[in-house]
């Protein structure tokens, strides 16, 4: 089958894991305390706060976009054009007046929270795109 496990046993907050899936990167963070309480500051200034527009399953359409709140697992493409947003986890804020933490495409300026829902008055269209995936245990995830 397609599907790929991912050891997120070590993963420690903050950090950032990429697998790839159908030859696309799947990116793992653990996000701290401080990035999901942002998402609540963000949403004002996003084009599709509540993921309404359907391009995941159904576990992931709440603030944090995941299974589990602090665990986000996303296909790491921006939605715009394709290329490969960095991941600023603390340096942000240059980007995102106030927000301390978000994924920032180079290409053409896309910006995106720490749940990769996509910020207004950027090319990028809409949200980025969520796996589907499963826990096989706290320390495994299969995606796909
Ligand atoms: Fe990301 Fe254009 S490809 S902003």
């Amino acid at each position: 089958g397609a599907a790929v496990s991912a050891d997120i046993s070590k993963l420690e907050l903050g950090q950032l894991i990429r697998v790839e899936w159908r030859g696309r990167p799947v990116w793992i963070v653990k996000r701290t305390e401080e990035m999901l309480a942002q998402l609540a500051d963000t949403e004002n200034r996003l084009r599709d706060p509540g993921s309404e527009v359907p391009q995941q399953p159904a576990y992931a359409q709440n603030r944090h976009r995941s299974i589990k709140p602090e665990i986000f697992v996303a296909v790491g493409i921006c939605t715009h054009l394709g290329c490969s947003p960095t991941y600023l986890p603390s340096d942000f804020a240059g980007q995102v007046e106030g927000i301390n933490s978000g994924f920032f495409c180079p290409c053409h300026g896309s910006r995106f929270d720490m749940a990769g829902r996509v910020f207004q008055n950027v090319p990028a269209p809409t949200n980025l795109v969520i796996p589907p995936y499963m826990f096989v245990d706290d320390g495994t995830i299969l995606i796909g």
